[in-house]
């Protein structure tokens, strides 16, 4: 059946991806943090903002085509950075990579992705990003910097969210362990998810690639050692400024929430920021980051770019934060829906719906342009 009317939103890719993904990498993939409200409240925030329309322009071609860093992207939508993708679908990380390169939007690699960035930054042929988590000894933070650079990473994303590991209680009960532990139950979980078990018999169990040069990643329970010990808990203001001019490009700082944060990045010199509440998995009394985008919006505005993700799930989301200032917006599970739904096939398909539910939401809304998107009367339900 047509992709496009078997799953006509994200809604119909997560019912569908649902079935097909086991249990405890289900957990790992929707879950947020404590009592999961930060991650409630970033979908809730999104559809109290109200878009007023403007009639009778006319015939409209809408050109939601952008540029960002001089770097032309078909839409402002791309792919936030996921960490153990391997783990959630075999095979994710070049499906992404592949998706950001035929799509033309930009994706983001996470430091602990389970792709190899040598591997996958070819794939990703210019549109991939890299999201560092900062290794502690800067020896390898600049030796994995050198090696993202020769791969053809543009852009660094350097993630601030994440001073500490956050206390995700469906993941603890569902037992997700770095390296899987082979159980009964788990054995129970993956054989009634046939297409799941079968590629990653094709693809081996996730690793951390990337990492592996910096410790015995033959030994995944080293491997997890490693990130736990060696990754995090350094990021500062000095910190981000020398991934700025150690880097050649745009470095962005992640996870940022208040005005303060978004003009020391970029006092220090960063290219812009991600408006972001890690999808509502770091720390749930953190406001949702819609609310936030505003005062960001006004205080770097012209000196950086603003970026926004946390909750999207369509395009019309999409719109509500371009239209209250953000430069280009992210998505992370929808995309991993859409592979957990179709499999290879399934972010393409991801990036086609929110890029045509974005062009639909701006014929409606009377806006040509992304810039007109901005100047419309927005509110609250
Ligand atoms: C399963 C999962 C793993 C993630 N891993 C990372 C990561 O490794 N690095 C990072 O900066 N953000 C990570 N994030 C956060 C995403 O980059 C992004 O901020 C978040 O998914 C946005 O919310 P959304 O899922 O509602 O779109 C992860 C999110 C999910 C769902």
């Amino acid at each position: 059946m047509d992709p496009a009317v078997r799953f006509p939103s994200v809604a119909h890719l997560q019912e569908h991806a649902h079935k097909r993904i086991p249990h405890f990498a289900w957990e790992y993939l929707d879950s947020g943090e404590m009592a999961e409200a930060a991650r409630n409240n970033n979908i809730d925030a999104l559809q109290q903002i109200t878009l007023t329309p403007r009639f009778m322009k006319g015939l409209i071609a809408p050109d939601v085509s952008t540029e960002l860093f001089g770097h032309a992207y078909s839409a402002p939508i791309g792919i936030a950075p996921i960490g153990l993708t391997g783990l959630i679908w075999p095979g994710a990380d070049h499906a992404l990579a592949r998706c950001g390169a035929s799509a033309n939007i930009p994706y983001v690699a996470s430091t602990v992705s389970t792709g190899l960035a040598e591997e996958i930054g070819p794939v990703a042929d210019g549109y991939g990003w890299f999201q560092l988590y900062p290794p502690r000894d800067t020896a390898q933070r600049d030796d994995l910097l050198q090696r993202v650079a020769d791969a053809g990473f543009t852009t660094i994303v350097v993630t601030a969210d994440v001073p500490a590991p956050s206390r995700r209680a469906r993941q603890t009960r569902a037992r997700i362990a770095i390296p899987p532990r082979i159980t009964p139950k788990l054995i129970a979980q993956t054989l009634r998810r046939p297409a799941w078990a079968l590629g990653t018999l094709r693809h081996g169990l996730p690793r951390f690639k990337t990492l592996g040069k910096y410790h015995d990643e033959s030994s995944m329970r080293a491997s997890a050692g490693f990130v736990g010990a060696s990754l995090g808990g350094t990021l500062d203001w000095k910190y981000f400024q020398e991934v700025c001019e150690q880097w050649d490009g745009p470095v962005i700082l992640k996870g940022v929430l208040h005005p303060d944060d978004a003009e020391m990045a970029i006092d220090h010199g960063g290219a812009g920021v991600v408006v972001s509440n890690h999808g509502g998995r770091q720390l749930d009394s953190a406001p949702a980051p819609i609310t936030a985008l505003p005062a960001i919006v006004a205080r770097i505005s012209g000196r950086g770019a603003v970026m926004f993700d946390s909750g999207i799930r369509s395009g019309l989301d999409v719109a509500r934060a371009i239209a209250l200032g953000a430069d280009m917006t992210f998505s992370g599970r929808s995309f991993m829906l859409g592979l957990g739904a179709m499999g290879a096939a399934g972010p393409e398909h991801v990036a086609a719906l929110l890029r045509r539910e974005l062009v639909t939401v701006m014929h409606q809304l009377g806006c040509e342009t992304l810039s007109e998107l901005r100047e419309l009367e927005v509110g609250r339900r």
